[in-house]
Formats: C-alpha cells, sequence, structure tokens
C-alpha cells in the first residue's frame, strides 16, 4: 500500500494571493468566468513576464475551465512566452509594408549582430528579438516596437544597431 504523506508532492503555488485576488476581481466585468481568459493572462505575464505551465493551469482552476482552454489562448495570440524573457522584447516586422523595405534583412541583421536566432534571449538577459506580423506602424517601416512601447524606424542596418544598443541599455523609463 502507498503512504500518500511521503508520496505527495508540495505544490508552492506559482501565482501569488495578490495576484490571485486581481484575476478574481476581473470576473464581474465579463459575461463569464471563461472570458477572463485572455486578460489573466496579460496580468500574469505582466507579473511574471512569462506564462508558465504552471501558471496556466492556476489560472485554469481559477477561472474554472481546463489548462487545454487556458493553453488554447495563450498559443493563438503567439505573445504569451512560457519561460522568463529578456529584460526588453522587441519585435522586428516582416509583414508586406516592412517585408518590401527590407523587414526580413534587418531581422536577419539583428540576429546576426545578437548572435542568436528569433525568439532567443542575448545571454545576458537584455534583449529578447521576435519577428511579429503588422505592428500596426507601417508609417515607419520597416519598423521594430519593443514591449515598453519604444517604436523603431525607418530602420536599416546601421538603424537597427542603435537600436539594438539603445535597448541594451534598458527599458524605457515609465510615464
Ligand atoms: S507592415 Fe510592418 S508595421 Fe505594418
Amino acid at each position: 500500500m502507498v503512504d500518500e504523506s511521503t508520496t505527495a508532492v508540495s505544490r508552492t503555488p506559482i501565482l501569488g494571493a495578490a495576484l490571485r485576488a486581481k484575476i478574481l476581481e476581473l470576473t464581474p466585468r465579463y459575461p463569464s468566468k471563461r472570458a477572463v481568459t485572455l486578460p489573466a493572462l496579460h496580468l500574469v505575464h505582466d507579473h511574471l513576464r512569462c506564462v508558465p505551465l504552471a501558471a496556466m493551469a492556476e489560472i485554469a482552476e481559477i477561472l474554472e475551465i481546463t489548462p487545454a482552454e487556458v493553453h488554447d489562448t495563450m498559443s493563438f495570440y503567439g505573445f504569451f512566452p512560457q519561460a522568463p524573457i529578456g529584460d526588453v522584447r522587441v519585435w522586428i516586422c516582416r509583414s508586406l509594408s516592412c517585408m518590401l523595405r527590407g523587414g526580413d534583412e534587418l531581422l536577419e541583421h539583428a540576429c546576426r549582430h545578437l548572435r542568436l536566432e528569433p525568439g532567443q534571449t542575448t545571454p545576458d538577459g537584455a534583449i529578447t528579438l521576435e519577428f511579429a506580423e503588422c505592428l500596426g506602424v507601417c508609417d515607419f517601416a520597416p519598423a521594430a516596437v519593443a514591449d515598453d512601447g519604444r517604436v523603431f524606424g525607418p530602420l536599416d542596418e546601421q538603424k537597427v544597431e542603435e537600436m539594438l544598443a539603445e535597448l541594451k541599455r534598458g527599458r524605457k523609463p515609465p510615464g
């Protein structure tokens, strides 16, 4: 017979009480708990800078849905990384307006400059570099947007290097 007292794995919740309370506070504003999935993912992402599997399961528990439903929402948007990301996350656009002006080549240039692949983070944890579809700043094509709100463009190879140097100095101060 298995002694459950010795086999049970104690699991410390990844979402603290305050964050759980914030998620629950959202529920009256939505037609169902399921509809809170996306804002809950944003809250967790803002707090942890990623949404690990354990956090997905806890969101599901709070919202009384399945972890698969949380995962579906998360993967549909493609915005939420599962592992911690760099201090600054930057997306280089590869949609039409930017592509026609060399966006793909500039993404390759940025990858070569940082010695990483899209989706990876520099070894010092400063920058996570990704590609994105239209970032909504086509006037600045070819363009990039950082997750602290900075918009870069029109870019060329030299401006990509200047952008990366600026991003390495850290996030834009809030306000
Ligand atoms: S196509 Fe690149 S920002 Fe719109």
